[in-house]
């Protein structure tokens, strides 16, 4: 796979107006989401609720991609298409999430590493057997007293990296994803520090890998004040320090940097990414990677009648999208 290919698609991923629905919630955290609306955690409703999502009417007019699941890029429509040819048939590139999630970080207490390299180029190589042309890798970084430590930004770095060069290698462009969580009660400075340090410790564990920039997508969380901190920041200066971090720390030879809603509210998703575009010029698309902010509308409607409601959840999943890729614009409008 050359370069120019990987380049293409990670292009198309973040093609102007255009973002990625994020449906690739692991079995365990899906579970989590059909509990809170009531809705039994089954193989056939989770099938069943990726087909909602995947065949909202006009889907493709703002989002570009969608990351799957291991179980959902095996899964097939109703009538019987496999759910990454479906969404090829529809104008939108099948992604996949192919980390095998966090685990604690041993010696570190309170930090996790993500695991999943072991076996990841034989499992590369089916997933693109599959029709997967992208592939996501989430690291978590906690905020709290005394860490981050450079151990763990470090060591998810370098797996990160590990991941992205066997992507590459397999011919998919990988997300790389270094998610700063919104927990605790830190204030947005801190935010702003850890996000500095990772994304600068991420993008030299890149370069020493030869992960080729142009060939890879940016999966950011945006700078913002802990949950539980009682600070409430305006839109204008989470956007403001958000870019200010992304500028000082992401190569601008990046085709496109993404980001993922984290728990914020659909609007906060939303009016943040709606904000920084309109700062623009920016050194590369800022779009979305949302799930959370994409998906619990709709979810929420479903739940109260899966059939009855299911043409409305699809609604509301194209209103979010259409909002959303306004906003990749800078031309939303509340
Ligand atoms: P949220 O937008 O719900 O944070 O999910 C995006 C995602 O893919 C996290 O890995």
């Amino acid at each position: 796979m050359s370069i120019e290919q990987l380049a293409e698609t990670a292009l198309a991923m973040v093609a102007p107006g255009k973002g990625i629905i994020a449906i690739d919630e692991s079995t365990g955290t899906i579970a989590k989401r059909f509990a809170g609306v009531g809705i039994e955690n089954t193989e056939e409703n989770r099938r069943a609720y990726r087909e909602l999502l995947l065949s909202t009417p006009d889907l493709n007019e703002y989002i570009s991609g969608a990351i799957l699941f291991d179980e959902t890029i095996r899964q097939k429509t109703k009538d019987g298409v496999p759910f990454a040819q479906f969404m090829t048939d529809n104008g939108m590139i099948p992604g996949i999430k192919v980390d095998k999630g966090t685990h604690a970080l041993a010696g570190f207490p309170g930090e996790v590493v993500t695991e999943g390299l072991d076996g990841l180029r034989a499992r590369l190589e089916e997933y693109y057997k599959l029709g997967a042309r992208f592939a996501k890798w989430r690291a978590v970084i906690n905020i709290g007293d005394d860490i981050p430590s450079g151990t763990c930004i470090e060591a998810n770095a370098h797996a990160l990296a590990r991941y992205a060069a066997l992507c590459q290698e397999q011919g998919l462009v990988p997300m790389v994803e270094p998610e700063v969580l919104m927990d605790g009660n830190h204030d947005i400075e801190t935010c702003y520090e850890v996000s500095e340090v990772t994304l600068r410790a991420l993008f030299d564990a890149l370069y020493n890998q030869n992960v080729a920039l142009e060939g890879t997508i940016l999966k950011a969380s945006m700078v913002l004040p802990g949950k539980d901190s009682g600070e409430l920041a305006p839109v204008e200066e989470v956007a403001e320090a958000t870019l200010m971090c992304l500028k000082s720390a992401v190569p601008a030879i990046l085709p496109g940097i993404v980001f993922l809603s984290g728990g914020q509210s659909d609007d906060d998703a939303t009016a943040h990414l709606d904000a920084m575009n309109r700062m623009g010029p920016n050194p590369w698309p800022l779009s979305f990677s949302y799930g959370r902010a994409m998906q619990s509308a709709a979810l929420k409607l479903w739940s109260q009648d899966l059939v009855g409601n299911y043409a409305k959840a699809q609604a509301t999943v194209y209103q979010r999208a259409k909002a959303n890729g306004l906003a990749a614009l800078g031309q939303w409008t509340r």
